[in-house]
């Protein structure tokens, strides 16, 4: 069946029997099943040209729908025969027809996903192929995943993706059964989402004058300016489609760090005494760059209108968390600034890393009491949390290890195994080389519960998710390539119940592939061929960032 992430259970019948779809096949979608009855009509409908008619009342359906979470297995750690919880779902074939059962609309929806990949790759098309009838095996599939949090961050501020793209990715991540899209929507570089109540905020600071092309030890530079913003009914859009494919996106709002472009469209955001931040533009290179806010009451208030109009446009039920990112915060302006200085003795802060803690933990306050719960990278852990904020776990496992340890959330997105920006093959052909070697297999075999975690911690590490920094992904094709296949890997680390990192079955994931790298040319994926880059994906002069003095494989 070569499904991709693999089932808990997959059961052929004896006998080889198939199900044939007649013309037309009708379909019985019980109560609750709305939303993926219209994402089969309006995805394999395309594919295969059936309109999916309702069932006429009493009559079986040749396609069935239903809710059920005692069927489903989705009523506990042990009870169900696939997984637990309300994302499992299982799948019937038989001389009946095909039966979806989700334990909840999230559950039936990966059900369909699941469905769509055994009727072959070409049900991935968007028209039907002359002639071409459908079937799949006789078969029960029980199936729930291992992790509730299983994402991608798309850094969207270093090179924008315009929103038919973050509405493919969002397709992209549901074939592949994640089900959280980060969006980091500010930094440095550009300022991505428009804030009616602060214009400049997308006037100025969506767009910059060039970009360096290539990473920092490049010479080269690309002339052309580079920007893009969504405007807050694009959001919306993105947020719904998102939330009906059960997908929940995360937005990143970068502070105290990252936050040159915002700087630039509002001067008195950074630190006046210390620099003179009118004359700073929206960053044209890559880096952490020394231009941080201000730590004033009247930035706090500043922010806290971009997040009140956030909150609105990613509503609670859909994103109750919020990144209030964190990372990388260089201090200093701030040693250097007599109002910074002034304000560490009021608050009778620890020095400078104090400020920053002060900085995010009002935010976590703030987020608090309008019901909505902070996550940041795992600088955040420095200064001590509010119990309810959970910490993305970049620089390794350690922060992740830390904060979990104490009893928040976290999320593991440890930079040495799963950011992917990184390169996937040591070869001088791959585009614009970075860091760490990570291949295909390197991603099969990331574990997310790092194995000396207490059990208690253990269970506050709600998943995983893959990074995508795009400061040399100039575009959508370039993202394809430095994430797939890896994001399949990744997909199949976090659903599926894998044994442990070296017991991994990386040869049969390979075979597997063969199957999902068809059903990827028929989305028009760009991925990374097994073979190497294709002479278009490859990118001959344009510097990396191999790093000096490191180990050989980074
Ligand atoms: C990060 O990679 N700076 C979170």
């Amino acid at each position: 069946m070569d499904l991709i992430p693999a089932p808990r259970i997959a059961v052929p019948h004896e006998g080889g029997h198939h199900h044939a779809f007649g013309a037309d096949p009708a379909l019985d979608a019980g109560p609750g099943t709305e939303d993926t009855a219209r994402w089969l009509r309006r995805e394999l409908g395309a594919a295969t040209g059936w309109s999916l008619p309702d069932a006429a009342p009493g009559e079986p359906g040749e396609l069935r729908l239903r809710i059920d979470p005692v069927r489903a297995g989705g009523t506990g750690g042990s009870g169900g025969s696939g997984g637990s919880g309300p994302e499992a779902y299982r799948i019937d074939i038989g001389a009946d027809g095909v039966e979806l059962t989700g334990a909840s609309g999230a559950g039936l929806f990966w059900a369909a996903q699941t469905l769509r990949q055994l009727l072959g790759p070409d049900a991935y098309r968007r028209a039907p192929l002359p002639g071409r009838t459908w079937s799949v095996p006789y078969a029960a599939v029980a199936d729930g995943p291992r992790f509730g949090w299983r994402g991608m961050m798309l850094d969207v501020a270093r090179h924008f993706m315009p929103k038919d793209g973050v509405l493919r990715y969002i397709d992209l991540l549901a074939a592949h059964k994640l089900n959280v899209l980060h969006l980091h929507l500010t930094d440095d570089q550009g300022w991505r989402v428009e804030i009616k109540r602060h214009p400049r905020l997308t006037e100025v600071g969506a767009w910059r004058a060039r970009s360096r092309w290539g990473h920092r030890a490049s010479p080269l530079w690309s002339e052309t300016p580079h920007g893009g913003f969504y405007t807050q009914d694009d959001i919306r859009e993105i947020v719904a489609y998102a939330a009906e494919r059960h997908v929940r996106v995360v937005p990143e709002i970068d502070v105290p760090g990252h936050s040159q472009a915002a700087i630039a469209a509002y001067p008195e955001l950074g630190n006046t005494d210390v620099v003179d931040t009118a004359a700073l533009e929206v960053w044209d290179d890559w880096g952490i760059t020394a231009n941080v806010l201000a730590p004033t009451e009247a930035v706090l208030r500043f922010y806290e209108g971009v997040f009140e109009e956030l909150l609105e446009l990613f509503p609670a039920e859909v994103s109750p968390f919020v990144h209030v990112g964190g990372d990388e915060c260089p201090k200093e302006q701030w040693r250097a600034s007599a109002t910074a200085q002034a304000r560490i003795a009021e608050l009778g802060a620890d020095g400078e890393d104090g400020l920053q803690s002060w900085f995010i933990r009002h935010f976590d306050g703030w987020l608090a009491e309008r019901g909505r719960r902070l996550i940041g990278w795992d600088e955040i852990l420095e200064g001590g949390l509010a119990p309810g904020a959970a910490v993305s776990s970049w620089r390794g496992y350690a922060g992740g290890i830390a904060a979990a340890e104490a009893g928040h959330d976290v999320v593991m997105c440890p930079e040495q195994q799963v950011y992917l920006d990184h390169r996937q093959a040591g070869g001088p052909d791959e585009p614009v080389p970075i860091g760490y070697v990570r291949s295909l297999e390197d991603v099969y075999r990331f574990e997310p519960v790092p194995p000396k975690l207490s059990p208690d911690a253990a269970a506050h590490v709600l998943g995983a998710q893959a990074n995508v920094w795009t400061e040399v992904m100039e575009h959508q094709g370039r993202v394809d390539y430095q994430v797939f296949p890896r994001l399949a890997a990744f997909a199949e680390v976090v659903w599926s119940w894998q044994p442990a990192p070296e017991e991994r079955d990386f040869a049969g994931f390979e075979e597997r592939m063969a199957t999902h790298y068809r059903r990827l040319d028929a989305l028009g994926v760009g991925y990374r061929p097994p073979g190497g880059p294709l002479p278009w994906q490859r990118r001959p002069g344009v510097l990396g960032r191999p790093i000096e003095g490191e180990p050989p494989n980074v």
